[in-house]
Protein backbone atom coordinates (compact mmCIF):
# COMPACT_ATOMS: atom_id res chain seq x y z
CA UNK A 1 0.00 0.00 0.00
CA UNK A 2 0.97 3.75 -0.28
CA UNK A 3 3.90 4.73 2.19
CA UNK A 4 2.97 7.02 4.37
CA UNK A 5 3.38 10.68 4.04
CA UNK A 6 5.12 12.90 6.39
CA UNK A 7 3.48 14.52 9.19
CA UNK A 8 1.05 17.50 8.27
CA UNK A 9 1.51 20.67 9.29
CA UNK A 10 -0.85 21.80 12.62
CA UNK A 11 -3.48 23.58 11.15
CA UNK A 12 -3.25 27.22 11.54
CA UNK A 13 -5.86 28.27 14.40
CA UNK A 14 -7.99 30.96 12.55
CA UNK A 15 -11.54 32.56 12.84
CA UNK A 16 -14.79 30.23 12.06
CA UNK A 17 -15.92 29.92 8.40
CA UNK A 18 -16.83 32.53 6.15
CA UNK A 19 -20.10 31.69 4.15
CA UNK A 20 -22.37 33.99 1.66
CA UNK A 21 -25.74 35.14 3.26
CA UNK A 22 -28.90 35.75 0.56
CA UNK A 23 -32.24 34.64 -0.80
CA UNK A 24 -32.61 31.06 -0.75
CA UNK A 25 -35.99 31.05 -2.36
CA UNK A 26 -34.90 29.58 -5.60
CA UNK A 27 -33.17 26.99 -3.52
CA UNK A 28 -34.96 23.04 -2.81
CA UNK A 29 -31.64 21.96 -1.03
CA UNK A 30 -29.65 23.49 2.13
CA UNK A 31 -26.52 25.08 0.60
CA UNK A 32 -23.81 26.42 2.37
CA UNK A 33 -21.15 28.45 0.14
CA UNK A 34 -17.69 29.60 1.08
CA UNK A 35 -15.57 32.22 -0.14
CA UNK A 36 -12.43 30.42 0.88
CA UNK A 37 -12.14 26.67 -0.59
CA UNK A 38 -10.08 25.57 2.85
CA UNK A 39 -13.10 26.69 5.03
CA UNK A 40 -15.20 24.42 2.75
CA UNK A 41 -13.00 21.27 3.77
CA UNK A 42 -12.14 21.95 7.32
CA UNK A 43 -16.42 22.41 7.43
CA UNK A 44 -17.15 18.83 6.32
CA UNK A 45 -14.27 17.46 7.82
CA UNK A 46 -15.76 18.99 11.70
CA UNK A 47 -18.88 18.10 10.67
CA UNK A 48 -18.01 13.96 9.75
CA UNK A 49 -15.62 13.95 13.17
CA UNK A 50 -18.44 15.06 15.22
CA UNK A 51 -20.70 12.30 13.33
CA UNK A 52 -18.00 9.89 13.96
CA UNK A 53 -17.66 10.69 17.96
CA UNK A 54 -21.43 10.81 17.99
CA UNK A 55 -22.39 6.84 16.56
CA UNK A 56 -19.28 5.68 17.98
CA UNK A 57 -20.48 7.19 21.79
CA UNK A 58 -24.02 5.66 20.79
CA UNK A 59 -23.28 2.49 19.08
CA UNK A 60 -20.02 1.50 19.17
CA UNK A 61 -18.87 2.24 15.40
CA UNK A 62 -20.11 5.57 12.90
CA UNK A 63 -20.75 4.25 9.19
CA UNK A 64 -19.18 6.70 6.11
CA UNK A 65 -20.15 6.65 2.72
CA UNK A 66 -17.22 7.90 1.15
CA UNK A 67 -16.27 9.57 -2.37
CA UNK A 68 -13.21 9.99 -4.92
CA UNK A 69 -12.56 12.67 -7.26
CA UNK A 70 -10.75 16.01 -6.76
CA UNK A 71 -13.62 17.60 -4.57
CA UNK A 72 -13.14 15.51 -1.84
CA UNK A 73 -8.96 15.33 -1.34
CA UNK A 74 -9.16 18.55 0.87
CA UNK A 75 -12.01 17.01 3.45
CA UNK A 76 -9.37 13.90 3.77
CA UNK A 77 -6.18 15.62 4.43
CA UNK A 78 -7.83 17.89 6.90
CA UNK A 79 -8.91 14.22 8.44
CA UNK A 80 -5.62 12.84 8.36
CA UNK A 81 -4.52 16.10 10.15
CA UNK A 82 -7.40 16.17 12.58
CA UNK A 83 -6.33 12.47 13.50
CA UNK A 84 -2.60 13.36 13.61
CA UNK A 85 -3.72 16.00 16.38
CA UNK A 86 -5.55 13.25 18.40
CA UNK A 87 -9.05 14.34 17.56
CA UNK A 88 -10.88 11.70 16.56
CA UNK A 89 -10.47 7.90 16.12
CA UNK A 90 -11.18 5.69 12.62
CA UNK A 91 -11.08 2.44 14.72
CA UNK A 92 -14.24 1.85 14.90
CA UNK A 93 -15.34 3.34 11.56
CA UNK A 94 -16.73 1.59 8.90
CA UNK A 95 -16.63 2.60 5.68
CA UNK A 96 -18.17 2.04 1.99
CA UNK A 97 -17.33 3.86 -1.33
CA UNK A 98 -19.82 4.72 -3.85
CA UNK A 99 -18.13 3.53 -6.62
CA UNK A 100 -15.70 1.68 -8.83
CA UNK A 101 -14.60 1.59 -12.70
CA UNK A 102 -15.46 -1.72 -14.30
CA UNK A 103 -12.99 -3.59 -15.06
CA UNK A 104 -10.37 -2.01 -12.97
CA UNK A 105 -7.47 -3.92 -10.77
CA UNK A 106 -6.79 -2.57 -7.85
CA UNK A 107 -3.69 -1.44 -8.26
CA UNK A 108 -4.17 0.79 -10.99
CA UNK A 109 -3.27 4.33 -10.74
CA UNK A 110 -7.21 5.16 -11.91
CA UNK A 111 -8.59 2.76 -9.15
CA UNK A 112 -10.79 4.19 -6.62
CA UNK A 113 -9.27 1.45 -4.40
CA UNK A 114 -5.55 3.29 -4.59
CA UNK A 115 -6.91 6.63 -4.58
CA UNK A 116 -8.56 5.85 -0.92
CA UNK A 117 -5.58 4.21 0.27
CA UNK A 118 -3.10 7.23 -0.96
CA UNK A 119 -5.30 9.75 0.16
CA UNK A 120 -6.92 8.64 3.02
CA UNK A 121 -6.98 5.36 3.99
CA UNK A 122 -3.32 4.61 4.93
CA UNK A 123 -2.87 8.02 6.99
CA UNK A 124 -5.66 7.18 9.45
CA UNK A 125 -6.50 4.61 12.27
CA UNK A 126 -8.86 2.60 10.09
CA UNK A 127 -9.32 -1.73 10.34
CA UNK A 128 -8.45 -2.97 7.00
CA UNK A 129 -11.63 -5.24 7.09
CA UNK A 130 -13.56 -1.78 8.11
CA UNK A 131 -13.38 -0.64 4.58
CA UNK A 132 -15.54 -1.64 1.59
CA UNK A 133 -14.96 -0.72 -2.03
CA UNK A 134 -16.93 -2.04 -5.05
CA UNK A 135 -14.78 -4.38 -6.81
CA UNK A 136 -13.64 -4.02 -9.59
CA UNK A 137 -11.89 -7.19 -10.37
CA UNK A 138 -15.14 -9.34 -9.89
CA UNK A 139 -16.30 -11.25 -13.04
CA UNK A 140 -19.45 -10.17 -14.74
CA UNK A 141 -21.29 -12.95 -13.90
CA UNK A 142 -20.51 -12.41 -10.63
CA UNK A 143 -21.51 -8.78 -10.58
CA UNK A 144 -24.91 -8.90 -9.72
CA UNK A 145 -24.43 -11.19 -6.67
CA UNK A 146 -21.54 -8.75 -5.44
CA UNK A 147 -23.76 -5.74 -5.79
CA UNK A 148 -26.26 -7.41 -3.87
CA UNK A 149 -23.48 -8.43 -1.33
CA UNK A 150 -22.39 -4.71 -0.94
CA UNK A 151 -25.67 -4.09 -0.34
CA UNK A 152 -26.57 -6.18 2.21
CA UNK A 153 -22.97 -4.95 4.23
CA UNK A 154 -24.48 -1.75 4.32
CA UNK A 155 -27.69 -2.89 5.70
CA UNK A 156 -25.52 -5.44 8.64
CA UNK A 157 -23.62 -2.18 9.43
CA UNK A 158 -26.16 -0.87 10.68
CA UNK A 159 -26.66 1.66 7.71
CA UNK A 160 -24.73 5.00 6.53
CA UNK A 161 -24.36 7.79 9.04
CA UNK A 162 -23.37 10.13 7.16
CA UNK A 163 -22.22 9.93 3.02
CA UNK A 164 -20.19 12.12 1.25
CA UNK A 165 -20.87 13.09 -2.41
CA UNK A 166 -19.52 15.07 -5.47
CA UNK A 167 -21.66 15.67 -8.29
CA UNK A 168 -20.16 15.27 -12.21
CA UNK A 169 -21.11 17.65 -15.07
CA UNK A 170 -23.72 14.79 -15.82
CA UNK A 171 -25.42 15.17 -12.47
CA UNK A 172 -24.26 11.92 -10.96
CA UNK A 173 -24.11 11.30 -7.45
CA UNK A 174 -21.91 7.98 -7.42
CA UNK A 175 -21.79 6.84 -11.43
CA UNK A 176 -25.62 7.09 -11.15
CA UNK A 177 -25.33 8.98 -15.08
CA UNK A 178 -28.91 10.32 -16.80
CA UNK A 179 -31.40 7.77 -16.79
CA UNK A 180 -31.01 6.28 -12.85
CA UNK A 181 -33.72 6.59 -11.08
CA UNK A 182 -34.85 6.94 -7.18
CA UNK A 183 -35.25 2.83 -6.81
CA UNK A 184 -31.66 2.28 -7.91
CA UNK A 185 -29.15 -0.04 -5.68
CA UNK A 186 -25.99 -0.98 -6.79
CA UNK A 187 -25.31 -2.13 -9.79
CA UNK A 188 -23.42 -2.00 -13.10
CA UNK A 189 -23.56 1.15 -15.20
CA UNK A 190 -22.20 2.76 -18.62
CA UNK A 191 -20.57 5.76 -18.09
CA UNK A 192 -22.46 8.70 -20.27
CA UNK A 193 -20.06 10.18 -22.35
CA UNK A 194 -19.62 13.59 -20.91
CA UNK A 195 -18.21 11.92 -17.83
CA UNK A 196 -15.71 9.75 -20.08
CA UNK A 197 -14.30 12.61 -21.94
CA UNK A 198 -13.84 14.77 -18.00
CA UNK A 199 -11.89 11.73 -17.11
CA UNK A 200 -10.06 11.53 -20.44
CA UNK A 201 -7.10 13.45 -19.35
CA UNK A 202 -6.27 11.39 -16.32
CA UNK A 203 -6.30 8.06 -18.81
CA UNK A 204 -4.60 9.70 -21.86
CA UNK A 205 -7.30 9.39 -23.74
CA UNK A 206 -10.87 8.80 -23.82
CA UNK A 207 -10.50 5.93 -25.51
CA UNK A 208 -8.83 4.83 -22.33
CA UNK A 209 -11.82 5.33 -19.76
CA UNK A 210 -13.45 2.31 -19.23
CA UNK A 211 -17.30 2.15 -20.47
CA UNK A 212 -18.67 1.23 -17.22
CA UNK A 213 -19.00 1.06 -13.37
CA UNK A 214 -19.86 -0.08 -10.16
CA UNK A 215 -21.61 2.30 -8.31
CA UNK A 216 -24.33 2.29 -5.27
CA UNK A 217 -27.71 3.21 -6.46
CA UNK A 218 -29.92 6.63 -5.96
CA UNK A 219 -31.71 4.49 -3.24
CA UNK A 220 -28.64 3.09 -1.89
CA UNK A 221 -27.51 6.99 -1.01
CA UNK A 222 -30.78 8.40 -0.36
CA UNK A 223 -30.98 5.47 2.82
CA UNK A 224 -27.82 7.52 4.39
CA UNK A 225 -29.10 9.37 7.30
CA UNK A 226 -27.11 12.34 6.46
CA UNK A 227 -25.69 13.61 3.05
CA UNK A 228 -23.10 16.07 1.97
CA UNK A 229 -23.15 17.20 -0.92
CA UNK A 230 -19.48 19.17 -2.25
CA UNK A 231 -18.60 20.94 -5.81
CA UNK A 232 -16.03 23.26 -6.28
CA UNK A 233 -15.01 24.86 -9.32
CA UNK A 234 -16.69 27.16 -11.59
CA UNK A 235 -17.34 23.94 -14.32
CA UNK A 236 -19.48 22.58 -12.00
CA UNK A 237 -21.77 26.27 -11.06
CA UNK A 238 -24.50 24.73 -13.84
CA UNK A 239 -24.91 21.08 -12.67
CA UNK A 240 -25.03 22.70 -8.98
CA UNK A 241 -27.89 25.02 -9.75
CA UNK A 242 -29.83 22.65 -11.61
CA UNK A 243 -29.48 19.93 -8.56
CA UNK A 244 -29.95 22.63 -5.72
CA UNK A 245 -32.78 25.01 -7.79
CA UNK A 246 -34.44 22.27 -10.28
CA UNK A 247 -37.12 20.35 -10.42
CA UNK A 248 -36.47 16.50 -9.30
CA UNK A 249 -35.62 14.35 -12.29
CA UNK A 250 -34.08 11.15 -13.72
CA UNK A 251 -31.99 13.27 -16.41
CA UNK A 252 -30.22 14.84 -12.97
CA UNK A 253 -29.59 12.73 -10.35
CA UNK A 254 -28.22 14.28 -7.71
CA UNK A 255 -32.01 15.72 -7.83
CA UNK A 256 -33.25 13.17 -5.79
CA UNK A 257 -31.58 14.56 -2.82
CA UNK A 258 -34.22 16.61 -2.75
CA UNK A 259 -36.07 14.16 -1.39
CA UNK A 260 -33.59 13.36 1.32
CA UNK A 261 -34.08 15.12 4.61
CA UNK A 262 -30.81 15.95 5.98
CA UNK A 263 -28.71 17.07 3.14
CA UNK A 264 -26.54 20.19 2.57
CA UNK A 265 -24.70 21.53 -0.26
CA UNK A 266 -21.37 22.62 0.52
CA UNK A 267 -19.92 24.76 -2.64
CA UNK A 268 -16.96 27.20 -3.36
CA UNK A 269 -17.74 30.85 -4.69
CA UNK A 270 -17.19 29.53 -8.88
CA UNK A 271 -19.23 26.37 -7.94
CA UNK A 272 -22.30 28.90 -6.54
CA UNK A 273 -21.89 31.03 -9.49
CA UNK A 274 -25.24 30.08 -11.46
CA UNK A 275 -27.39 29.93 -8.39
CA UNK A 276 -29.85 32.70 -8.01
CA UNK A 277 -28.65 34.03 -4.87
CA UNK A 278 -25.56 34.79 -6.27
CA UNK A 279 -26.52 35.45 -10.01
CA UNK A 280 -29.30 37.61 -9.32
CA UNK A 281 -29.99 38.24 -5.91
CA UNK A 282 -32.92 40.54 -4.69
CA UNK A 283 -31.29 43.88 -3.55
CA UNK A 284 -33.10 43.53 -0.24
CA UNK A 285 -31.63 40.40 0.18
CA UNK A 286 -28.04 40.99 -1.01
CA UNK A 287 -27.66 43.38 1.43
CA UNK A 288 -27.24 42.33 5.34
CA UNK A 289 -28.06 44.52 8.16
CA UNK A 290 -24.26 45.76 8.02
CA UNK A 291 -25.09 46.73 4.14
CA UNK A 292 -23.70 43.93 1.84
CA UNK A 293 -24.18 40.33 2.14
CA UNK A 294 -20.99 39.27 0.52
CA UNK A 295 -18.20 41.18 1.93
CA UNK A 296 -15.00 39.52 1.19
CA UNK A 297 -12.01 39.08 -1.13
CA UNK A 298 -11.89 35.26 -1.88
CA UNK A 299 -8.78 33.72 -2.91
CA UNK A 300 -5.31 32.67 -1.42
CA UNK A 301 -4.56 36.41 -0.07
CA UNK A 302 -8.77 36.38 1.54
CA UNK A 303 -9.35 39.24 3.56
CA UNK A 304 -12.96 40.45 5.10
CA UNK A 305 -13.63 44.18 4.07
CA UNK A 306 -16.24 46.61 5.35
CA UNK A 307 -17.86 49.61 4.73
CA UNK A 308 -19.81 48.96 1.53
CA UNK A 309 -23.33 50.35 1.09
CA UNK A 310 -24.42 49.66 -2.43
CA UNK A 311 -27.95 48.99 -3.02
CA UNK A 312 -27.42 47.21 -6.47
CA UNK A 313 -28.29 44.13 -7.52
CA UNK A 314 -25.38 42.16 -8.75
CA UNK A 315 -24.54 42.22 -13.13
CA UNK A 316 -25.78 38.73 -14.39
CA UNK A 317 -23.06 38.07 -16.66
CA UNK A 318 -20.51 35.59 -15.46
CA UNK A 319 -17.45 36.96 -16.82
CA UNK A 320 -18.17 40.43 -15.16
CA UNK A 321 -20.53 39.64 -12.18
CA UNK A 322 -17.92 39.50 -9.80
CA UNK A 323 -15.72 42.33 -10.42
CA UNK A 324 -18.96 44.25 -11.51
CA UNK A 325 -20.46 43.49 -7.79
CA UNK A 326 -16.38 44.25 -6.26
CA UNK A 327 -17.02 47.36 -7.81
CA UNK A 328 -20.52 48.39 -6.25
CA UNK A 329 -19.69 47.27 -3.07
CA UNK A 330 -15.95 49.96 -3.35
CA UNK A 331 -13.33 46.76 -2.98
CA UNK A 332 -11.49 44.30 -5.21
CA UNK A 333 -12.28 40.79 -4.83
CA UNK A 334 -10.34 37.81 -6.59
CA UNK A 335 -11.37 34.54 -7.68
CA UNK A 336 -10.87 31.36 -5.97
CA UNK A 337 -9.14 29.11 -7.86
CA UNK A 338 -10.92 25.98 -9.28
CA UNK A 339 -9.79 22.53 -8.92
CA UNK A 340 -10.20 20.27 -11.81
P1 LIG B 1 -14.60 15.46 -9.17
O1 LIG B 1 -15.64 14.33 -9.54
O2 LIG B 1 -14.60 15.57 -7.68
O3 LIG B 1 -13.27 14.96 -9.68
O4 LIG B 1 -15.04 16.71 -9.83
C1 LIG B 1 -16.92 14.38 -8.99
C2 LIG B 1 -17.79 13.33 -9.64
O5 LIG B 1 -17.65 13.07 -10.85
O6 LIG B 1 -18.65 12.77 -8.94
Amino acid sequence: MAKAPPPLPPAVRRSPPTTIESSRDRERLRTVVFPEHSDLARAVAERIVEVIHRETRAKGRAVLGLATGSTPLGVYEELIRRHQAGDVDFSHVITFNLDEYYPMTPDSPHSYRRYMWENFFAHVNIAKQNVHIPDGTIPRERVADACAAYEEAIRAAGGIDFQLLGIGKTGHVGFNEPGSDATSRTRIVTLDTLTRKDAAADFFGVENVPREALTMGVATILDAKEIALLATGEHKAAIVARAVEGEISTDVAATFLQRHQSVTVYLDLPAADELTRIKTPAPSTARSSTGCATRFVAGPSSRRTSGCSSSRPIPMTTSSRWAAFSASCGRTRTRSSSRT
